[in-house]
């Protein structure tokens, strides 16, 4: 994965284990490769209409999140209201640190894609800023 250029992210590098042919054991721990806390862990697939699906679309105003792919490949995009990047999430050992007052997307679902996200909160809808002329207008503040 290419270094990330953007602020408030960064690349999350698990533990990993290879057993040969017996398959490779990744580990997130919190406070060790997890830069917080984890207060929750939600995972999405069955991404059906994987062409067209469009994921995030979001930031938040504290919520921290690590997100990962750990099946197929998914490109993420990256917008800090001043640069924007596109990682394509493809390595299931490495995620991203997603954190506060990052706008972030999700596209490009292939091959049975399954994302990992680890968050530093419960659910809280009021912690997203879902329109991007808000975002601007937030992280300006
Ligand atoms: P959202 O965070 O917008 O998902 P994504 O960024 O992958 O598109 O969440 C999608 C929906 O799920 C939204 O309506 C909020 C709801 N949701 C919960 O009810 N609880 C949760 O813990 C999360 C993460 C989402």
């Amino acid at each position: 994965m290419d270094s990330i250029t953007v602020n408030n992210s960064g690349i999350i590098s698990l533990q990993t284990f290879k057993d040969g042919f017996d398959g490779i054991l990744s580990i997130a721990e919190s406070g060790k490769q997890i830069p917080f806390d984890v207060k929750c862990t939600y995972y999405i697939y069955n991404l059906v209409n994987h062409e067209s699906v469009v994921r995030g679309k979001h930031a938040h105003k504290s919520l921290k999140q690590a997100i990962f792919c750990i099946n197929g490949s998914f490109t993420l995009s990256l917008d800090d209201g001043e640069s924007k990047q596109e990682i394509i999430m493809d390595n299931h050992g490495v995620g991203v640190y997603l954190g506060p007052e990052l706008w972030h997307t999700m596209t490009n679902f292939k091959n049975n894609c399954i994302l990992l996200v680890l968050a530093s909160d419960w659910y809280d809808e009021s912690d997203y800023i879902r329109e991007y002329g808000e975002f601007l207008a937030y992280i300006k503040k």
